[in-house]
């Protein structure tokens, strides 16, 4: 009894009231106006048919995108503290991370399969969104602000694949950037070439023509700052368009 009256006191206060306005909805008119009330759930429409929100409609592969998004965005911020980003310190510090650092692998491990879990994910989205041809208007500006969130997410696979400053890393990293020196009128070694050698892709990537201290300063700012703020800038796009557009497309 004195647990109900607690509640209910609760929920007439003016905290209470100040933070959820409508109460508990007792019909359609107040559920659409929970929806518009609160930052979070605004982010959905007010109406969404019911065939739209089945599991098997999205499998949520957007929503577990943004979730491995989310753990790598912390784990990522945890490493920070005892990753520096120069040749002589780069390497020891991953190892500390591995055999010293407490939780350090467990760390490190749950940021490199976020990652990897990432990439996965990201693509199994966008198929589920073509074979839901929901690539279409009103959809079709959403799909390519999706273009552009796929791209980021694979470059920031590749910036982040230096920064153990390994034998593996430093190989592909050699390999990844010689590959853009060939790219069309961007790269010194590709058709149409614009550029010169110092000017052209590969040397604004790697700050040199190999890569040294300077590529593995540029690609830990690019990978920990440049990258995920863009990321959060498109999703929010993303996300404020799936909503405008209606929310998730009904029918095939
Ligand atoms: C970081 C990567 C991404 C995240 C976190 C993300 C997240 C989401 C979420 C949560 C939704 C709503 C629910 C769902 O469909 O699962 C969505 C919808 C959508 N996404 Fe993505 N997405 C990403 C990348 C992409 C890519 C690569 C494309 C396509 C090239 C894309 C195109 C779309 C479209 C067109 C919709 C609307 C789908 C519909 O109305 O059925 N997204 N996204």
């Amino acid at each position: 009894m004195t647990e109900h009256r607690l509640i209910r006191n609760l929920r007439s206060s003016q905290a209470w009231r100040s933070v959820f306005r409508i109460g508990i909805p007792q019909s359609s008119r107040d559920r659409i106006a929970v929806i518009l009330s609160s930052v979070f759930l605004h982010l959905h429409p007010p109406r969404v048919s019911a065939a739209s929100i089945r599991i098997r409609r999205t499998y949520c592969m957007g929503g577990l995108a943004f979730l491995a998004f989310l753990i790598l965005t912390i784990t990522g911020l945890l490493l920070m503290f005892y990753y520096r980003p120069t040749p002589e310190r780069a390497y020891g510090d991953i190892e500390d991370l591995a055999h010293v650092v407490p939780f350090g692998s467990f760390l490190r491990n749950l940021h490199r399969w976020s990652a990897h879990g990432m990439v996965l994910l990201v693509i199994a989205h966008m198929v589920r969104v073509f074979h839901a041809g929901a690539y279409r208007p009103p959809r079709e500006f959403n799909w390519v602000v999706g273009v552009l969130l796929l791209a980021l997410t694979l470059f920031l696979s590749f910036t982040g694949y230096l920064l153990p400053w390994d034998q593996l890393a430093y190989w592909a990293v050699t390999v990844g950037t010689n590959m853009a020196a060939a790219a069309p009128i961007f790269g010194h070694e590709g058709p149409f070439a614009l550029v010169s050698e110092d000017a052209d892709v590969r040397a604004l990537l790697l700050g040199d023509r190999v890569v040294g201290a300077g590529a593995l300063l540029r690609f830990y700012v690019l990978h920990c700052v440049v990258v995920p703020f863009v990321m959060v800038l498109l999703l929010a796009v993303h996300f404020y368009r799936v909503r405008r557009d209606g929310g998730v497309a009904a029918r095939y």
